[in-house]
């Protein structure tokens, strides 16, 4: 694993968290970092994982993960702002180009297309895992956009000149110098296949390694400085240094083109190596097209309400309400009590509205910090005073976002007539809306991907049932096909759209009786 020591953690310090609830970056600090529940870490720890062959390959996801992150911003043009990460990379039209030789590319972008959704693009997923690589230490950014087409070509290959690459590099926004610590860097890490390059690396007969990988340093799946103090001591086994064919070193040309005097430095100094490698990482990964608009560095809130679930129920005319909070790095005490207060609709707060939470679980989040998740469980509010914000007390401090509270919208909810009917797979959606919110349309939002696998939303219209005055709700329902796809609720409001509620499938809900 990496153990940088960042320069860039320094800025996190003047970063202002979000107001929680935000759609999108709640899924993306949750993606970021709360990596380990939602299941992205097991992708790339160990670092000498390798999930798509045998474990004596030679090769590891972690390389992989790095190439394609490399390859997709490498076509950037800083003239006119075009290419960069985008997830271009994922087009079969741009892995078929000699520069994207290798099957790395296909192999990660296949893992993390299903992980993006309409908050988290498919190239953030991959950033995501690049950070928790990079210990955890790289300001992480959201925002990025998944192309609709691939981009002009642009990545350099090995038997280009050193004219070539420099020109290259500097297309894509780097000097000399940095480009010579963005290949250090990235080398390493893995190193050549000889299916891939057949001319640069023959096949090498190792039983630890099928693959034939010619790996670029000995700690092949180690962010360490091992592939500079090995060039410098001239003991490298670098098949692009020492390569039998000197056109194709294109390692030794670059490495070589300051006199060596970077690669001097990074031999000398790990730290330097470390912070630079960091620096030039988090400046690839935040390359992206002219006009994309990332967000501000996600720093993990330290207090984060998640699932909070809201589900009317007409016959009692009550609503459950059920949820958690993650405390973040917060001292390991089970016996901390943690209360929950909330206001009712009108901004309320009766005594009753207090309770203590359960006590979850503690989840390690890498080898720094720890994740404290606190729950409570469905419990009725009356639907005609319903629910508006919510704070926490921890140890005895008012936790409410300096005042604000934490906001809950109540105005369209899941209803718990909410069927499904196992025998065929379909069912209906009843969504209870506020009398007062008066919507011209509701419908149920449903993720799915257009032709380039970006992700989009269906709308599935909503028809509303007969008014019952004695209620706080009116309902709309519609019938699905799917009883575990997943939906949220969308409304018209006045002329804008609104987008509601934890996502739920069907089967979260009883049989239908008839
Ligand atoms: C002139 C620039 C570069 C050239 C000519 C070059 C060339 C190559 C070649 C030929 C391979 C072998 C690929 C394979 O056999 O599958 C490779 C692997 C790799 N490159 Fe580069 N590279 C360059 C720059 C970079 C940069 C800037 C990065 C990242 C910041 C990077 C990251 C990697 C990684 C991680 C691997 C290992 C992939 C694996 O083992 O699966 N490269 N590079
Ligand atoms: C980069 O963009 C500029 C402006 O459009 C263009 O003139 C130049 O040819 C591009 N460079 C490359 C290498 O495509
Ligand atoms: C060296 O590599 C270059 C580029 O791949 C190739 O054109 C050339 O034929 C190779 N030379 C030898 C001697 O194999
Ligand atoms: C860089 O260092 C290597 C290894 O000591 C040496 O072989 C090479 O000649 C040096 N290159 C330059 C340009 O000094
Ligand atoms: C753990 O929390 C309990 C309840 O707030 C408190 O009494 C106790 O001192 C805490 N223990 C530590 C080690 O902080
Ligand atoms: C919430 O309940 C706790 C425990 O009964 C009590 O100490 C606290 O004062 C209450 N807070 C509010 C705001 O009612
Ligand atoms: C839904 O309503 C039924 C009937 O009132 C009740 O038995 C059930 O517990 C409710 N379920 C939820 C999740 O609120
Ligand atoms: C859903 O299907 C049922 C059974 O076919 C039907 O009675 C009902 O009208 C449908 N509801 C909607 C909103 O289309």
């Amino acid at each position: 694993m990496l153990t940088l020591a960042l320069l860039v953690s320094t800025s996190l310090a003047s970063v202002q968290a979000y107001v929680w609830p935000s759609p999108q970056l709640d899924a993306l600090e949750a993606m970021r970092w709360d990596q380990n529940r939602f299941g992205i870490a097991p992708l790339i720890r160990p670092c000498d994982l390798f999930i798509f062959g045998p474990a004596n390959s030679g090769r590891s996801n972690a390389a992989d993960w790095i190439r394609t992150a490399y390859h997709d911003m490498a076509t950037y043009n800083i003239t006119d702002g075009t290419g960069g990460m985008d997830a271009s990379i994922r087009f079969a039209a741009e892995q078929a180009r000699p520069e994207n030789a290798g099957d790395g590319f296909a192999n990660t972008l296949n893992v993390l297309q299903p992980v993006s959704n309409r908050y988290v693009s498919s190239l953030l997923t991959s950033l995501t895992l690049i950070r928790i690589a990079a210990a955890q230490k790289l300001p992480s950014r959201g925002g990025r956009l998944d192309a609709a087409v691939p981009n002009q070509p642009g990545v350099p290959e090995p038997q280009e000149g050193l004219d070539s690459h420099v020109a290259s590099f500097s297309r894509q926004g780097f000097t000399k110098e940095e480009m010579i610590g963005l290949v250090a860097c990235g080398h390493t890490f893995g190193g050549v296949q000889h299916a891939t390059f057949p001319t640069i690396v023959p096949d090498l007969h190792d039983s630890n390694n099928v693959d034939s990988v010619a790996h670029f340093d000995t700690t092949n799946t180690h962010f360490d400085n091992n592939v500079a103090t090995e060039y410098i001591s001239g003991t490298t086994l670098n098949p692009l240094v020492v390569g039998l064919n000197d056109t194709t070193n294109s390692d030794k040309r670059i490495f070589g083109s300051d006199g060596n005097a970077t690669m001097e430095a990074f031999a000398q100094s790990p730290d330097l190596f470390a912070s630079t490698c960091a620096n030039l990482f988090a400046r690839m990964l935040d390359t992206v097209p002219k006009g994309v608009q990332l967000t501000d560095v996600i720093t993990p809130l330290p207090v984060k309400p998640n699932t909070i679930k809201l589900i009317y129920d007409a016959l009692t005319e009550t609503i459950a309400f059920s949820g958690e909070v993650r405390l973040w790095d917060v001292p390991a005490n089970l016996s901390r009590v943690v209360r929950m207060l909330w206001d009712d609709r009108s901004g309320s707060t009766s005594t009753a509205n207090n309770i203590t939470l359960s006590t979850g679980s503690i989840i390690p989040i890498g080898s720094r910090h720890t994740a404290t998740w606190y729950f409570f469980n469905l419990f009725p509010l009356s639907a005609s005073s319903g629910v508006s914000s919510i704070r926490f007390v921890v140890d005895g401090k008012l936790e409410d976002q300096q005042g604000k509270g934490f906001a809950v919208n109540d105005d369209l909810v899941f209803a718990n007539s909410s069927c499904s009917m196992p025998a065929d797979g379909t069912g209906t959606f009843d969504v209870a809306v506020r009398k007062d919110v008066a919507p011209t349309r509701v419908y149920l939002e449903q993720t799915s991907r257009d032709s380039t696998s970006r992700p989009i939303i269906v709308e599935i219209d909503m028809t509303p049932k007969p008014v019952d005055s004695s209620k706080a709700y009116a309902i709309w329902s519609a019938n699905v096909s799917s009883t575990f796809e997943s939906y949220t609720i969308g409304a018209e409001v006045g002329g804008v759209k609104i987008t509601r509620g934890l996502g739920m499938s069907l089967n979260q809900f009883g049989e239908c009786s008839s």
